[in-house]
């Protein structure tokens, strides 16, 4: 039995997470769940699990939580504390970290210095504290396992041989809704318009971020600290069906790739289930079917975040995390129709050219830089 701390239990990855222990009563048993605002579903979901412990961040909602669940033995806990706490709970084997945004790091990190293992779904986790995560993550001896699809692909496909046998590494991109289309035409686009991802059903940040690309830079920064890898040995390569997840080339020329279809599921389970591989209700993938694979050079000219992203990346020190936030902030201000999808990249690159550089950067660095770049994207729209 495998005891699991689920964080962003009411998002796209915590319901597909939900199902999956659902499936399997007799491997996984929910221990602890937290999330942010949606206090009546996250209620619900501790009655179905009869969880140990429930967490809400947004302290704001604590009383209609504890209302909606009198007569629950479980704890009820509240505020970025109280989440920290469901994530360390005695007992749990594996925490599934899958907050969205910078939030997700602080408890993802305090899981590790109990010497649980993760199951990442969180970007931002390894995009700001990747160095700090790293040593973490080494010195506790936990495993790390890779929930986006793109990690959990190249994950597998690294098995095929050793570290030092990689060349490099080449993630998918969907391309998003805009694949194909030029900076003029990303000029008028729409909220509705950007929410509309043609593969993949995400939540709202992550479906803002693949339409940027941004999502493909969080994950090639993601990459590097995951597989160790020089970010020019790690490429992007557009493919619209999103059959194949990512690939792995070795330096015998080999590239092994993994294929399947698209539904979370797949990597979340694999993730806890490792090394083991079992059965899964997503519906096998027929090649016939798909008939066409196609593959692209993605075009930085008009998804200019993708370059900022690798620029992000090489200077390292706070930049990522700079870059992280910036884009968290921007998409929010997209989201809420205050600015224009063009806007973002713009935003992205105005933060990272005026940012603090900061080598090897503690924890309070990397929360001042992400506080600092949160605030210079609000005042600019002063
Ligand atoms: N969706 C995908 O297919 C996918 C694939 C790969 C990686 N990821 C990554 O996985 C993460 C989650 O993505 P998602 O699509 O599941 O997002 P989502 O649907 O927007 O859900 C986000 C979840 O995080 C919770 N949350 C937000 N702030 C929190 C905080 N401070 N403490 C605790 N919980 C908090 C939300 O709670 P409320 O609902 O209560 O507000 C919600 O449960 C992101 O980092 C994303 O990049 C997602």
């Amino acid at each position: 039995m495998k005891n699991i701390a689920l964080l962003g239990a009411t998002g796209s990855i915590g319901l597909s997470t939900l199902d999956i222990i659902r499936q399997y009563p007799d491997r996984f048993i929910l221990s602890s769940i937290a999330s942010a605002n949606n206090w009546l579903m996250l209620a619900k979901i501790a009655k179905e699990f009869r969880v140990e412990v429930v967490a809400i961040a947004n302290e704001e909602h604590y009383e209609n939580l504890k209302n909606e669940l009198s007569g629950f033995n479980g704890r009820i806990l509240a505020g970025s504390e109280g989440v920290e706490e469901a994530a360390c709970l005695d007992g749990v084997d594996i925490l599934v970290s899958a907050v969205v945004g910078a939030a997700g790091l602080f408890p993802t990190l305090a899981a590790i210095d109990k010497g649980i293992d993760i199951a990442l779904a969180n970007k931002e986790t390894l995009v700001m504290g990747g160095e700090i995560v790293l040593r973490k993550v080494k010195e506790k001896g936990v495993r790390l396992l890779p929930v986006d699809s793109e990690h959990s692909a190249i994950f597998q496909c690294m098995q095929c041989g050793k570290v030092s046998e990689v060349k490099k590494i080449i993630l998918t991109a969907s391309g998003g809704p805009f694949r194909g289309k030029d900076k003029k035409f990303l000029q008028t686009v729409t909220k509705t318009e950007a929410l509309n991802h043609p593969t993949w059903d995400m939540g709202p940040k992550i479906t803002i971020d693949s339409a940027t690309l941004v999502n493909k830079a969080l994950e090639v920064i993601e990459a590097h600290w995951l597989f160790g890898l020089d970010y020019d040995n790690i490429d992007v390569v557009v493919h619209p069906q999103s059959v194949v997840h990512s690939l792995v080339e070795f330096v015998d020329g080999s590239n092994i790739a993994q294929l399947g279809t698209t539904d979370m599921k797949i990597p979340i389970q694999y993730a806890l289930t490792y090394p083991e591989r079992i059965n899964t209700s997503v519906q096998g993938m027929s090649l016939a079917e798909v008939s066409n694979l196609t593959f692209e050079k993605p075009d930085l000219e008009a998804f200019r975040c993708l370059a900022l992203g690798y620029e992000a990346g090489r200077i390292r020190g706070v930049a990522p995390a700079v870059y992280s936030a910036a884009n968290e902030i921007a998409v929010e201000l997209f989201l809420t129709e205050k600015i224009k999808f063009a806007e973002i990249p713009i935003l992205i690159e105005n933060a990272l050219e005026k940012h603090e550089a900061k080598n090897n950067p503690s924890l309070d660095d990397l929360c001042y830089a992400d506080r600092w770049a949160r605030d210079f994207i609000l005042n600019k729209q002063k």
